[in-house]
């Protein structure tokens, strides 16, 4: 598909007002997207779990207007609260957007959105909020033709989705994301995630995401300004032909069930997408002290115990602690007796593999 497909041609129903609710979860990258072309497409492929409690849900109002303004027309409520400094990351959500959705200056919106987890947490909620806000409109538009057939609304809220925030296209389905053109992954795309269409072993079935809440702060660098360094970053092209390499190795891992080969690509990529932060340039450092702590004890513990648990890191000091479902209850004490003390107020989020968005 090419983006012009999913440009709607005129509408078969008239809708005035109503209502929508979308939760949809955040998700973490295995193999992680750093880099980016024009228009939101990654430079690299990438592959996710979605992620279950950790979630924004997001309620619209609808009124279509007697005359189309000249501007987009909404409110914005985040939890509970009016929120005008939202507002602007909105509308630049729908400017880019409106294209896709012509709809949209026909209408008032009332946009209510909540997170599952604290917003000051170090979490973002981009992903799980940008693919919250496409499942609503794309339900929106759904209604304004019915004969918009499953597939083509899950590919569409995925793309739209990339608009608002790269990752963001992983959120919709679940439980494995794939998002990227991969020449090894069949129906691959740039412009939108898709369900990971291979054999998926029971070894990775239910798997656990601990994330250790090492700095709740806001980051010091966006992830914008960290992927526009990638522009002329010295190990760019290394790095985007690793991450296909790393998927072509998933794949073989996803299907034999191998945790050891799947710590290593998981760990690496992590270390990986650090590296990249620093030796751009300007070059920085996302990692606090405790985020090293943190992993040098899950090091020792797999050298102890030779169990699976491995970690991965988003672009933050967070840790997220991934472990199969066999081995929940030791490592889950393990987590308590030793990594708890290097959260900032002991906190963490247990999270596990979920299976997408849903309609509330
Ligand atoms: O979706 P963005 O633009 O916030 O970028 C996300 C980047 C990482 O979380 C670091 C990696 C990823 O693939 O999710």
């Amino acid at each position: 598909m090419i983006d012009k497909d999913f440009i709607p041609s005129a509408y078969i129903n008239d809708v005035k007002e109503g209502k929508v609710s979308y939760k949809s979860p955040s998700n973490i990258a295995l193999v992680k997207y750093w880099g980016k072309k024009e228009n939101q497409l990654p430079q690299n492929p990438s592959i996710s779990f979605t992620l279950d409690a950790c979630a924004t849900t997001t309620n619209i109002s609808f009124k279509k207007l007697e005359t189309p303004s000249n501007d987009f027309s909404f409110d914005l409520w985040f939890e509970g609260k009016s929120k005008e400094d939202f507002k602007p990351k909105i509308k630049t959500f729908l400017s880019r957007v409106e294209v896709y959705l012509p709809f949209l200056k026909n209408y008032f919106f009332k946009i209510e959105t909540s997170n599952s987890f604290p917003h000051s947490s170090g979490i973002a909620s981009s992903a799980s909020g940008m693919s919250a806000l496409a499942l609503c409109l794309m339900d929106l538009e759904k209604q304004l033709n019915p004969e918009i057939e499953n597939d083509f609304f899950v590919k569409k809220a995925s793309f739209l989705a990339r608009l608002g925030s790269g990752s963001a296209c992983r959120s919709i389905e679940g439980d494995i994301v794939q998002w990227g053109n991969h020449t090894n992954t069949k129906g691959s795309s740039d412009l939108y995630g898709v369900k990971y269409p291979y054999e998926v072993h029971d070894n990775f079935k239910k798997y656990h995401d601990t994330i250790l809440l090492v700095d709740k702060g806001q980051k010091q660098v966006s992830s914008t300004v960290g992927h526009n360094l990638m522009y002329d970053h010295p190990f760019a092209e290394q790095r985007f032909n690793q991450a296909h390499e790393n998927l072509n190795q998933l794949i073989s891992v996803f299907k034999s069930g191998d945790l050891k080969e799947f710590i290593k690509i998981i760990e690496s990529e992590a270390l990986t997408l650090h590296a990249m932060m620093m030796t751009s340039l300007p070059y920085f450092i996302l990692m606090k002290p405790n985020t090293l702590e943190i992993i040098n004890k899950i090091w020792e513990f797999r050298e102890k115990t030779n169990s699976n648990v491995c970690f991965t890191l988003d672009a933050g000091a967070n840790v997220h602690v991934l472990y199969p479902e066999k081995e929940k209850d030791i490592v889950f004490q393990f987590i308590k007796d030793e990594l708890i003390v290097f959260c900032e107020n002991q906190q963490y989020i247990c999270d596990r593999i979920g299976f997408g968005a849903r309609k509330l």
